[in-house]
């Protein structure tokens, strides 16, 4: 049975394909309607560059719907931003960073990543949560860590509530004045920022010092004298 939390309306199933197939392919009665998709397991779930998201139950899977002016590549910040500082609600104690564009990390370690993808009724954001496990290092070419192992107790239900605020709030401020808003906010969780990093694009790597994002979110690197923008990659260490 569909219900209402801040404002979405909620559909969660036992089990889909990907929370994001549900959301892409579901058609809202009219602009302002926001949907929020979320599923006890995928047995089809979705990582970015046509990875897999290794989706055991417990874990959290969900898919916002909803239209907006912010485009997908400044929403990717805005969901980075807000799913880090709804960890740090949970406990501040936590050192919770944003790997460029979008992985969050608990020491370092991998605990939620962001697919954006565009449906037929608007934008869809896949997310994915650690909550309860996390997929052994020999499954992924990261290392992985989940809420409970970083001694973070928190329901679905409950990380929905906070973050579905926090969200509201970072896109509000980006729809009325841009990334700008918001990048500050972004930095301070940035992963590596102002060290030595290398990013792969495809086959393509690159390396120089993480000097930050500029107002448009391309990644900027400083190699010897001049500074590069990146828009696309994945850093790596
Ligand atoms: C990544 O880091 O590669 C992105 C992972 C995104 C996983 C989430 S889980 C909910 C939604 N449905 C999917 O199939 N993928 C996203």
């Amino acid at each position: 049975m569909p219900r209402i939390l801040k404002e979405w309306l909620w559909i969660d199933y036992p089990s889909v394909s990907s929370t994001n197939d549900i959301a892409k392919n579901y058609k809202t009665d009219n602009k302002e309607e926001k949907v929020l998709i979320t599923a006890e397991e995928q047995v089809k779930g979705r990582g970015r560059r046509g990875r897999t998201w290794i989706s055991a139950k417990g874990n959290l899977f969900m898919s916002l719907l909803f239209s907006t002016k912010v485009s997908p590549s400044d929403i990717a910040f805005v969901t980075s931003l807000s799913i880090a500082q709804t960890l740090k609600k949970a406990d501040n104690h936590l050192n919770v960073n944003i790997k460029w564009p979008n992985d969050i990390l608990i020491n370092g370690k991998k605990v939620s990543g962001i697919l954006i993808e565009v449906g037929e009724s608007g934008i869809v954001v896949g997310i994915g949560i650690n909550l309860v496990c996390s997929p052994a290092q020999s499954e992924t070419i990261y290392t992985a860590t989940n809420l409970k192992d970083e001694g973070i107790d928190i329901s679905r239900e409950s990380f929905l509530e906070k973050m579905l605020d926090v969200f509201a709030d970072n896109l509000k401020k980006c729809e009325i004045s841009g990334l700008q808003a918001i990048r500050e906010d972004w930095l301070n969780f940035a992963y590596n920022l102002h060290n030595s990093i290398s990013i792969r694009q495809g086959n393509n790597f690159q390396s120089g010092i993480f000097m930050g994002i500029d107002e448009q979110g391309f990644l900027l690197l400083k190699q010897q004298n001049k500074i590069e923008k990146i828009s696309v990659g994945d850093i790596i260490e």
